[in-house]
C-alpha cells in the first residue's frame, strides 16, 4: 500500500482522479492549512496560541521553469516579512528542487542565499527540506555552501538511509542543525533500509548523536516510541528540554504536540500551504494506511 501511494505520488494525473470527490478534499485540508499565506499564518497564530511554534512551507517540487523557481523563492520571501511583521513564533522551511535543483545547481544556490540572507537580516531560520536520494548530495553540498555564509540554515537528515549516520556527523563536524526524520520517499534497497525497525532503530541512534552535540537539533516524529527513546536519553544525560524541539506535521497528532508542549518541551510544526498540494498529501497517506481506509470507507460507504 505505501510503496503504490508513493508511486502515485509521483503522477499529477492522479489528482485529477482524486479532485472529483468531494471528500478527498476534506481529507486534503486536514493535513495542508489552505491555498494562501495568509491562511497559513492563521494556522501558525493558532499553533503559537497552543505554545507551538510553526514552520511554513509553500508547497511545490520539482520545478520546471526558472520563472516558477524564482517565483517561489519570492513567496519564501513574502514568508518571512509575514513572520516578521505578525510577530509570530515561526521560520520557514524550503524544497531545492523548488528552487530550481533540477534546473541548474548554481541557480538553486542564488534563490536559495537570497532566502537565507533575507532571512538573517530578521533573525530568522531557514530550514531545507531533504527530498529523495537522487538529491542527498547536491541539498548537503549547498546547504553546507549556504552556512558557510550564514549559520541561520540547518537541513534534514532521514534515517531511512544508510548513508544517515555518516552524514550527521559531517554536518555536526560543520556545526550545522538537523532535523532527523524518517523519510518520506519511495527508496531502492541500494540506498534505504526495507525493515521499519532498522529505520526506527537508526533514528533512535542518531537522535543520540544529536542530543549530545551541544548543538540545537530538531526530532522530528509521531512515533511515540521515538519521542520517548530521546525524552529519556535526554533526562537520562540531563540535557534540558529547551536545548532541542520535537517537530510534528499540521493535522498529525494535535493531542501529542499539546502534551509534548505543556510538559515544558518545544514543539513547532510543519504548516504547509498552497495549490501544489498533491505530492505532499500522498506521502501523507502513505505514512498511515488507516488514512486510506477512512477515505475509501467515506468514498464507497458515504
Ligand atoms: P511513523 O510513520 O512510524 O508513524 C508513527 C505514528 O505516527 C503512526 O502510527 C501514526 O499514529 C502517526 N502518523 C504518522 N504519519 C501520519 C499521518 N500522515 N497521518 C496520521 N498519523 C500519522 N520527510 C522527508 O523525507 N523529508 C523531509 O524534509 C521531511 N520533513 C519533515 C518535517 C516534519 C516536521 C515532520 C514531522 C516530518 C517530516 N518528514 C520529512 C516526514 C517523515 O520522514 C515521515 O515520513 C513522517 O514523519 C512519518 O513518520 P513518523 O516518524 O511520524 O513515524
Amino acid at each position: 500500500m505505501r510503496a503504490l501511494l508513493l508511486f502515485l505520488a509521483q503522477r499529477e494525473g492522479f489528482k485529477n482522479f482524486i479532485l472529483k470527490f468531494g471528500f478527498f478534499q476534506k481529507a486534503v485540508s486536514r493535513f495542508v492549512s489552505g491555498e494562501t499565506l495568509d491562511d497559513a499564518i492563521r494556522a501558525v497564530r493558532e499553533a503559537n496560541s497552543r505554545g507551538i511554534r510553526g514552520t511554513l512551507d509553500f508547497l511545490g517540487e520539482n520545478t520546471l521553469s526558472r520563472d516558477d523557481a524564482v517565483r517561489s523563492a519570492r513567496e519564501a520571501i513574502a514568508m518571512l516579512e509575514r513572520i516578521e511583521a505578525e510577530k509570530v513564533e515561526c521560520n520557514v522551511s524550503v524544497k531545492l528542487t523548488q528552487l530550481g535543483l533540477d534546473l541548474g545547481r548554481e541557480f538553486c544556490c542564488e534563490n536559495l542565499l537570497q532566502i537565507v540572507r533575507n532571512a538573517r537580516e530578521r533573525g530568522i531560520f531557514v530550514r531545507v527540506d531533504m527530498e529523495d536520494h537522487n538529491y542527498t548530495d547536491r541539498t548537503l553540498d549547498l546547504v553546507l555552501r549556504a552556512h558557510r555564509e550564514s549559520d541561520n540554515v540547518g537541513i534534514v537528515v532521514q534515517s531511512c538511509l544508510y548513508r544517515a549516520e555518516k552524514d550527521v556527523l559531517r554536518l555536526l563536524e560543520n556545526g550545522i542543525r538537523v532535523r532527523l526524520c524518517k523519510g518520506a520517499y519511495l527508496e531502492p534497497e541500494s540506498v534505504a533500509f526495507r525493515k521499519k525497525s532498522d529505520t526506527d532503530a537508526n533514528f533512535v541512534k542518531i537522535a543520540k548523536l544529536l542530543l549530545d552535540s551541544g548543538l540545537s537539533h530538531a526530532i522530528a516524529t509521531h512515533d511515540e516510541r521515538m519521542i520517548t527513546a530521546a525524552r529519556q536519553y535526554a533526562d537520562e544525560r540531563k540535557i534540558e528540554k529547551g536545548r532541542f524541539e520535537f517537530q510534528m506535521l499540521h493535522g498529525v497528532r494535535r493531542d501529542l504536540q499539546l502534551a509534548l508542549a505543556q510538559g515544558g518541551y518545544n514543539v513547532r510544526i510543519y504548516i504547509p500551504y498552497g495549490t501544489r498540494w498533491y505530492p505532499y498529501f500522498m506521502r501523507r497517506l502513505a505514512e498511515r494506511p488507516a488514512n486510506v481506509f477512512f477515505i475509501l470507507k467515506n468514498l464507497f460507504i458515504g
